[in-house]
């Protein structure tokens, strides 16, 4: 059973136009996360929602583990509305995340819109390699605000994408795919179409790659089988996989993207 926590709000603000940034003080959870997991967190104490809400942990300092996310319906809403100083009914960390060793490879760490996100607490684990993001947006705001300014503070070299032109490339982040090294390995999170796009590339060019992919939950914890994905067993059966536990990141080899 994952570990539980009450753990403290520190700040919640909105950091830019429907993205919120959630500080959370618990040194135990700071100390066992790691990056790509994520928190399954009760927004109230009503029996409505009844389910937590699984967001992903977007960096990790001294005690305190830092949550961006969109708010988009009921869940979210209520969580963009908690202060500083109330509780917040926190399971985790959960999942499996990133193998944050690249070995000898260039890690290239591709995001889209608040899939950025889990990439911070990575890019933090990477902290002295050389690291290049690849980060795609709506635009330029979103992109920096949703962890593309704290990759390049951490001295991430990052080429951007975004809808509507305002910052780098005018169009999706896939259309950087071909600036990927071959020496190079992969991590991504973002959109469904965008991961699949990048595990097509990676697939065909031979580059490691992890994915983490999002899908519904319930439980978070490997029990209800409600976030079951198509995944691909080592003799290239179709097995089920479930994202929460047997993920959400993924080797894209182990994964049925057909
Ligand atoms: C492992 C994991 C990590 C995640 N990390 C983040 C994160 O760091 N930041 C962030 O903003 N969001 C993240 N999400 C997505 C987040 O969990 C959903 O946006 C949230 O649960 C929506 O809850 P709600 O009650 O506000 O929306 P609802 O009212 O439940 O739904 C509103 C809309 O969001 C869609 N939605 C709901 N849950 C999901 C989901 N799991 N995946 C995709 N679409 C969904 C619904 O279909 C609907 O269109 C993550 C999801 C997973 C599975
Ligand atoms: S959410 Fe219950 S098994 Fe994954």
């Amino acid at each position: 059973m994952a570990d539980l926590f009450q753990a403290r709000v520190l700040s919640n603000s909105e950091v830019c136009p429907g993205i919120f940034s959630l500080v959370l003080e618990e040194p135990r959870l700071a100390a066992l996360a790691q990056p790509g997991q994520f928190l399954n967190i009760r927004v109230n104490a009503e029996t409505s929602p009844l389910l937590r809400r699984p967001l992903s942990i977007h960096w990790v300092e001294e005690g305190r583990v830092e949550i961006l996310f969109q708010a988009v319906g009921k869940g979210t809403e209520i969580l963009a509305r908690v202060r500083r100083g109330e509780r917040l009914d926190v399971q985790g960390p959960l999942g499996r995340g990133f193998d944050p060793d690249p070995g000898d490879r260039t890690p290239v760490l591709i995001g889209g819109g608040i899939g950025i996100a889990p990439l911070g607490f990575l890019a933090q684990r990477l902290k002295g390699r050389k690291v290049l993001a690849l980060l795609g947006a709506r635009n330029g705001e979103a992109l920096a605000c949703s962890g593309g300014s704290k990759l390049e503070g951490l001295g991430a070299t990052v080429h951007a994408a975004t809808d509507d032109g305002s910052l780098g490339r005018h169009g999706l982040v896939t259309e950087l795919l071909s600036e990927v090294p071959a020496d190079g390995i992969i991590y991504a999170c973002g959109p469904g179409p965008m991961l699949r796009a990048v595990a097509g590339y990676a697939l065909a060019k031979g580059i490691p790659c992890q994915v983490s992919l999002e899908e519904h939950m319930a439980c978070g914890v490997g029990a209800c089988l409600g976030c079951i994905c198509k995944g691909l067993a080592v003799n290239g059966e179709s097995v089920h996989k479930r994202v929460c536990s047997d993920g959400p990141v993924f080797d894209v080899r182990g994964v049925d993207w057909s």
